[in-house]
């Protein structure tokens, strides 16, 4: 089994989960629940999902439990990339090669599919309390949106590294660490000591992503990446390029990913496609 593979089949998985979960454009109020479904089925890679089925495999998990918390990821990712897009945010015209929600309905139904995607995470989620409150505090204020104010607040400024660090591990990192942690909650008899293992994991993996985000705004182009290049320049933003130059950056992610991968060894050849990821997160071209 290759990642490729892998990859093709949990994004099938959970596109057949999402579809059952998404309620049909059939349904009042029906432009509201076409934009839901635009924003999610408009070829996402489907890497948090990914990170969730992949930790719980390596944990000897069945699939079963691990559909829940890949959607809910999936739907709190693509409401925040809803709203990030938004004028107001980030003001992005494309996303994952198509008109940005906001363009291709309006601003308000954009606020609104957002709103309800997150809503729907939470009712997706809401027979197991843990992964419950895991999602919410790495979403909230103290987590993904908390970093999203910082960026948003940071532009135009200068952050010195732990500030910009701070940022990135809050916008990006906390989603990422919440996948792995509700793969690995699904299991029942994990031990604390792997389950920080796999958290430092998801930590590095998390603000690497984020590292390899900015350094393809600057070396991808529109087309493969599916937003307009050059997005974080033009709106002024700090990033790890900004601070420490391509090359800078491009060391920091792969340290990162390398001490990610450390972090697993006390894991057998089942945890081999997290090992995998670690190194796609870094070599991917979008
Ligand atoms: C892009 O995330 C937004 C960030 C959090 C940096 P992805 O690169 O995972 O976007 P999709 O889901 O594949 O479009
Ligand atoms: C997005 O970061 C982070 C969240 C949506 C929470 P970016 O603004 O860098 O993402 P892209 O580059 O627009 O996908
Ligand atoms: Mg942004
Ligand atoms: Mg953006
Ligand atoms: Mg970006």
């Amino acid at each position: 089994m290759t990642l490729h593979t892998l990859m093709t089949n949990y994004q099938q998985r959970v596109d057949t989960k999402l579809d059952l979960y998404l309620p049909s454009t059939k349904i009042h109020p029906h432009r509201l629940h076409e934009a839901m479904r635009y924003s999610i089925f408009n070829g996402g890679k489907r890497i948090r999902p990914l990170l969730v089925y992949l930790t719980g495999k390596a944990l000897n998990v069945e699939e079963t439990s691990l559909d829940a918390p890949s959607c809910a990821v999936e739907l709190i990712h693509a409401y925040s990339l809803v709203h990030d897009d938004l004028p107001a945010m980030d003001d992005d015209d494309l996303r994952r090669g198509k008109p940005s929600c906001h363009k291709a309905f309006d601003e308000a139904t954009a606020i609104l599919a957002g709103d309800a995607l997150q809503s729907l995470a939470f009712d997706v989620l809401s027979h197991n309390s843990k992964m419950i409150k895991t999602l919410a505090v790495a979403i909230g204020s103290r987590g993904m949106v908390g970093g999203q104010a910082i960026d948003i607040a940071a532009i135009g400024q200068s952050l010195n590294i732990a500030e910009l660090e701070n940022m990135h591990i809050h916008k990006t990192g906390a989603l990422i660490r919440a996948s792995v942690k509700m793969g690995a909650l699904a299991s029942q008899t994990i031990d604390e000591n792997l389950l920080n293992k796999l958290d430092h994991y998801a930590k590095c993996i998390g603000l690497a992503f984020q590292i390899k985000d900015d350094i393809l705004d600057i070396e991808a182009n529109t087309e493969t990446l599916g937003k307009t290049q050059g997005s974080d320049f033009a709106n002024d933003k700090v990033t790890y390029p900004s601070l420490l130059g391509l090359n800078g950056a491009k060391q920091m992610a792969t340290e990162l990913i390398e001490d990610a991968i450390n972090s697993l060894n006390e894991l057998d050849h089942k945890a081999d496609p997290l090992r995998w990821m670690a190194n796609y997160i870094l070599n991917r071209n979008y």
